[in-house]
């Protein structure tokens, strides 16, 4: 048995998305913070089947079958532990090195390094005489030596095998070649992919080459740009163009300029516009918002000056507010796109653009000229907007962007308000008993079982004061089952932030794992952490003060059997009623 190392468990698990991998294999549907969707475990009609982003877990309320990214994917595939985390590594792109020598690790170095020679070989081509014209076209285009050689531009020539007699003779594996989206293999041999092309790398923030994107000069083709397909290095939705560069000046910006195009970012780079990025041949989705919430909140797309630029920043503007970020947005003057405006208009002028964006929903009411509408237009463009908002976990975004809508519209904030819940789905509860032969959660019945449960719920708050005040509320107290006490002391010990997803790790059991989700999954939000203390504890702390005070009864009249005096025992007594009452 291989065994994985527990660096290459944690970085799955906290690089993996559980919406994500259920959503493969399960149609959900959101409602509030959470996602609903028919239960893959046991045989139902309406939803009861819960995932919950924030806690990378899920809980089906029908039969009870919960855990993480890991558990979804052994009960569901009927794979092991070590199969599951190796088929999310490879989905996200993690290279595994087993502990033993394995094939894994081999492809993902040999891949590195074919990207590697590539990059080399196109690199010179760029140099040479073949490579000219093409060192020409980035001339023209503005792009200087530094930049060319910083970003690794290079030239790709018209030859159909460069690449392959390259590699030819230094032990690359079959498995290799198909696998690097370097070539194409027909019955009539491999060849290069990327050919008479000028050639951009794509990199890893950690600064190696993943993939290219060729880019056609000096001649007509239907596909201006050739990129990469998907391999193991390289997954288009959470890979950003630039980012090994940029990094660094995102974070000390406080904003990330998204710009669409490799010369965009090459040109805003240049110009010494260093907090920059582009996506990568696709355009933005979730994964690539959820890569940048690391680095920073604030986005300013700065996409092209056309109809389809600005439909693209108002798709990428509700993702990223959906993945609680700031969209703002930035125009290029009408059908220019950023290399062109910064080229024309010298760097002054799109510096002072991008230190005054526009908010988002300004941009959406004057791209669409929402206050112009009239009739069903109008109907259906604040219905569509609303469906969007009603799309964003976060209530302070919501009603900041509901009272802009109800002003600019002139409509009343509350009759937005109630379209908007009427949309909503009415959340529905299991209607089916669970199955049987199923397996079955622990369960917690006593009334002391359940306080306990609600103050470690109140553990696992994702507000820290909330978890600190409670932390020390139950510093006395004594969790009674062994998983409560496990899992108390995990919580208790956990730092900054909860991992409920990593905690679930600790119970390999199935039955304690459902039940610990099944705990973890909802805090109740309806009633203040205090008022929820203050009754467990009540709960928790009169249990033994009533057990004493029964024993002591007995012993009252025992003693008044016997004609003998139970004073002291009595004196006990009311002092215990006392504390009770207080309690
Ligand atoms: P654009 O069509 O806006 O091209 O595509 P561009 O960036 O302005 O390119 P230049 O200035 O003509 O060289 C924007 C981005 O969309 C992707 C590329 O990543 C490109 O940079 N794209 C575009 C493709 O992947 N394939 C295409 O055929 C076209
Ligand atoms: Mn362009």
């Amino acid at each position: 048995m291989t065994r994985i190392p527990q660096d290459i468990i944690d970085r799955v698990l906290d690089t993996a998305d559980i919406v994500e991998v259920v959503a493969r294999d399960v149609d959900l549907k959101q409602r509030g913070t959470n996602y609903f969707g028919l239960c893959p475990f046991h045989s139902e009609k309406t939803a009861s089947f819960s995932v919950a982003p924030a806690k990378q877990i899920y809980h089906c309320f029908g039969c009870g079958n919960g855990g993480n990214v890991f558990s979804f994917l052994m009960e569901y595939q009927k794979i092991t532990f070590p199969e599951a985390v190796k088929l999310l590594a490879d989905r996200y792109n993690i290279p595994i090195q087993f502990e033993e020598g394995s094939g894994s690790s081999e492809l993902f170095s040999g891949l590195y390094d074919l990207h590697e020679k590539a990059t080399q070989l196109y690199q010179h081509n760029l140099f040479q005489d073949t490579g000219r014209k093409a060192l020409d076209y980035f001339r023209e285009r503005g792009l200087t030596e530094d930049t060319i050689k910083q970003f690794k531009l290079g030239f790709a020539t018209d030859s159909w095998d460069q690449l392959v007699q390259l590699i030819s003779g230094i032990g690359v594996s079959q498995g290799q070649v198909a696998k690097s989206g370097l070539f194409i293999q027909s019955e009539k041999g491999t060849f290069d992919r990327f050919r008479s092309r000028i050639m951009f790398p794509v990199f890893h923030p950690s600064g190696k080459v993943i993939a290219f994107g060729g880019r056609i000069f000096g001649a007509e083709d239907p596909a201006k740009y050739l990129n990469s397909p998907e391999t193991p290095l390289y997954k288009k939705s959470d890979v950003f163009y630039g980012l090994q560069a940029s990094r660094d000046s995102i974070r000390q910006a406080g904003h990330a300029v998204l710009v669409e195009g490799y010369m965009d970012f090459l040109q805003l780079y240049q110009a010494g516009i260093h907090s920059v990025l582009a996506t990568s041949g696709t355009a933005f989705t979730s994964r690539h918002a959820r890569a940048l919430n690391r680095i920073t909140r604030k986005v300013i797309l700065l996409f092209d000056g056309d109809e389809a630029g600005g439909s693209a920043a108002i798709r990428g503007g509700w993702v990223l507010l959906k993945n609680g970020l700031e969209p703002v947005i930035v125009r290029p003057p009408k059908n220019k796109d950023p290399d062109d405006w910064i080229r024309e208009s010298g760097v002054s002028e799109v510096k002072k653009a991008i230190e005054a964006p526009v908010s988002f929903i300004d941009f959406h009411l004057d791209f669409f000229q929402g206050p112009a509408l009239e009739g069903a237009e109008r109907k259906q463009y604040i219905l569509d907007i609303l469906r969007e908002i009603r799309g964003i976990q976060d209530g302070i975004v919501h009603n900041d962007l509901i009272r802009i809508l109800a002003q600019r519209l002139k409509v009343d904030e509350s009759d937005l308000i109630r379209t908007m819940k009427t949309q909503r789905a009415v959340r529905s509860y299991p209607d089916e008993a669970p199955d049987p032969d199923k397996h079955q959660p622990i369960f917690f019945t006593t009334r002391e079982e359940k306080a306990q449960i609600e103050l470690l719920r109140l553990l696992a708050h994702e507000d820290i004061t909330i978890r600190k005040y409670v932390t020390k509320a139950v510093s006395d107290i004594n969790f009674t089952h062994p998983l409560l006490k496990q899992l108390s002391g995990h919580l208790i010990n956990a730092k900054l932030k909860v991992d409920t997803a990593a905690i679930i790790e600790y119970f390999s059991d199935k039955s304690e794992r459902d039940s610990i989700s099944k705990i973890l999954f909802e805090v109740n939000q309806d009633i203040p952490p205090e008022q929820i203390v203050t009754d467990c504890l009540r709960i928790l702390k009169s249990k033994p003060l009533k057990e004493r005070i029964q024993t002591l009864r007995a012993e009252i009249r025992e003693k008044e059997t016997k004609g003998q005096d139970p004073e002291v025992e009595l004196n006990e007594v009311i002092k215990l009623q006392q504390e009770l009452n207080e309690l």
